[in-house]
């Protein structure tokens, strides 16, 4: 199923996960549905990544991306168990260029004036700030912006509860990526219910903002 980078963002939170177990896979994907969150970014920082994609992926009602994307191969692993975008840390022309061959939406990490110029060259307009805290969060985000207005950028790394609001706020910020709705203690302890509730959350926060109730 061909998904569009403006779909992805359109969710404007996009949970970053690393499940040490795909034993988990489904009932994490549960708790984002119930949330009202259909969409994840499975990370490739363990070795369940790929069979939790397909658990989550096979479901249906969830919209799965792989993140931690480092090579090519890990780009074919990620799409053949179901990922239909990937996600990277830092800026890798590699894989950029095998999922542009393929059509296949990819967001690059992407955090200085020297990697916004590799990303216009290659024809993209959305990239993920990372780490946004420890590279200076939204100020530099104003910064990058001024050279680069065509750039839009999903911040990702420190982005949390009390800060997503600085980040949505500002216009070239299409949606946001983190892990603090979906942290490790809970998804492993499979306490779901309170998953969901953190999920809820940071949608309601979302929500809050689009009625100008910040
Ligand atoms: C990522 O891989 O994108 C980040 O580790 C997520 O950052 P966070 O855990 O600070 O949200």
């Amino acid at each position: 199923m061909p998904v569009d980078l403006a779909v992805i963002t359109a969710h404007r939170i996009i949970p970053v996960i690393a499940l040490g177990s795909s034993d988990k896979a489904d009932g994490l994907a549960q708790a984002l549905v119930d949330g009202g969150l259909p969409i994840a970014e499975v990370t490739f920082r363990t070795d369940a990544a790929a069979e939790s994609i397909r658990a989550m992926a096979d479901r249906g009602d969830i919209l799965i991306g792989a993140g931690t994307v480092l090579d090519v191969e890990q780009v074919h692993r990620a799409l053949d168990a179901g990922a239909v975008f990937i996600v990277s840390p830092g800026y890798n022309q590699a894989v950029i260029d095998e999922c542009l061959g393929l059509g296949v939406p990819v967001l690059p990490g992407a955090a200085t004036p020297s990697d916004m110029t590799a990303a216009v060259n290659s024809g993209l307009d959305t990239v993920k700030f990372f780490p946004a805290g420890a590279c200076g969060g939204p100020g530099t985000i104003k910064a990058l912006s001024a050279p680069f207005p065509q750039m839009r950028f999903v911040p990702t790394g420190g982005v949390n509860a009390a800060n997503i609001g600085e980040y949505l706020a500002l216009d070239c910020v299409p949606a946001v990526g983190g892990s603090w709705m979906v942290p490790p203690g809970l998804v492993d302890a499979g306490e779901f219910d309170r998953v969901t509730g953190l999920v809820a959350e940071a949608v309601a926060a979302v929500e809050n903002r689009r009625g100008g109730r910040r």
